[in-house]
């Protein structure tokens, strides 16, 4: 036998050497459950294309966001589906509306539990888009005085943490200057840095019974470009951002990859709806086995470098870590 460099089988051969060499971790505290909320109806509503999501009725929220605790993930990403929409969304900014009173059940029920708000306008608009229309265009600047005032409302209730998700302009920037100004400087921004305009997200319009038909193309990220896909969140971290986000997850490995080599900043990846659906869809035609599947996603995630990983896959994950 001739002499080899190098063997890389030898801390291969038991699990402990295995465990031990291991680069990636995979916790329970590093998962956010996004969790949809529909008012006005008395039991929950499945949807079809997320086997096992629903939209819960909103005196069930108290119960699944203690569960979620329960569970030991690390937070709840709050989405509400409205059944008082308008041009601009006010409902979001309303103090008796859907997102303020999710806010508060969720942390009457579990103070102890992180609460984020996803902050955006297209489950409140009529015409479905991310924020005030004008034309065929999302008014960019209009729209982040309407955020600010849902982001106000959202932090009086009680929330621990904004996400922003419209994919606007200066919108960490006017967060920050919003909430500073009243008094809520030490609440944090996770934006949606880097959210791209996908074909992946189909599944959500199904989830909070979107009637949107049309394209995000002008205020989302074209999936072509990658340096774009950095300055995004570049900027977002130097306008003050908290955490960053790449939206969604593993067709954007590179993307994110690369943020984490150049942000200094926690990043979070968002495994989207139909990232869920295609392996839902895979594991019912019997085609791959559920949990390995998962849990090599969620690697993939870590690996790539994202330290926390949004997924409505969080509770089961974190029921398969607990089972070893
Ligand atoms: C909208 C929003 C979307 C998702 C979260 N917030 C969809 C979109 O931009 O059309 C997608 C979530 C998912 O697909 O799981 N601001």
């Amino acid at each position: 036998m001739t002499e080899m460099p190098f063997r890389f089988r030898r801390l291969r051969r038991t699990e402990r050497l295995r465990s031990l060499v291991r680069e990636n971790s995979l916790a329970p505290a590093q998962l956010i459950l996004p969790v949809f909320v529909e008012e006005g109806v008395a039991a929950a509503v499945p949807i079809p294309s997320m086997p096992g999501v629903v939209r819960h009725p909103e005196a069930a929220l108290g119960e699944v966001v203690a569960r979620a605790r329960d569970s030991g993930i690390g937070a709840v990403m709050l989405f509400g589906v409205s059944h008082h929409k308008d041009a601009c969304g006010s409902d979001t900014w309303n103090p008796d509306g859907l997102m303020a009173r999710m806010i508060r059940s969720a942390k009457q029920a579990a103070p102890d539990m992180l609460v984020i708000s996803d902050n955006c306008f297209c489950e409140y608009t009529d015409h479905g888009h991310c924020g005030v229309v004008a034309g065929e265009q999302v008014q960019n600047d209009a729209t982040l005085e309407n955020l600010v005032r849902q982001a106000l409302t959202a932090a009086h209730a009680g929330v621990d943490m904004i996400a922003p998700s419209g994919m606007m302009d200066g919108m960490v920037a006017a967060l920050r200057g919003g909430l500073d100004s009243a008094g809520f400087g030490q609440l944090p921004i996770m934006s949606y840095s880097t959210k791209f305009a996908s074909a992946f997200y189909g599944p959500f319009r199904d989830a909070v019974d979107s009637s949107f038909k049309g394209s995000r193309s002008s205020y989302q990220l074209d999936m072509a470009n990658g340096r774009e896909a950095l300055a995004e969140s570049v900027r977002d971290e130097q306008e003050g951002a908290d955490i960053l986000m790449v939206k969604p997850g593993l067709a954007y490995l590179d993307v994110l990859a690369n943020i984490r080599a150049h942000c200094a900043r926690p990043l979070a990846v968002y495994q989207v709806s139909g990232e869920y659906a295609m392996i839902k869809a895979a594991v019912a035609a019997g085609v791959m086995e559920e949990r390995p599947l998962v849990l090599e996603t969620m690697m993939a995630f870590r690996r790539a470098g994202a330290d926390m990983i949004l997924s409505y896959y969080a509770e089961d994950v974190a029921r398969w870590l607990r089972a070893g």
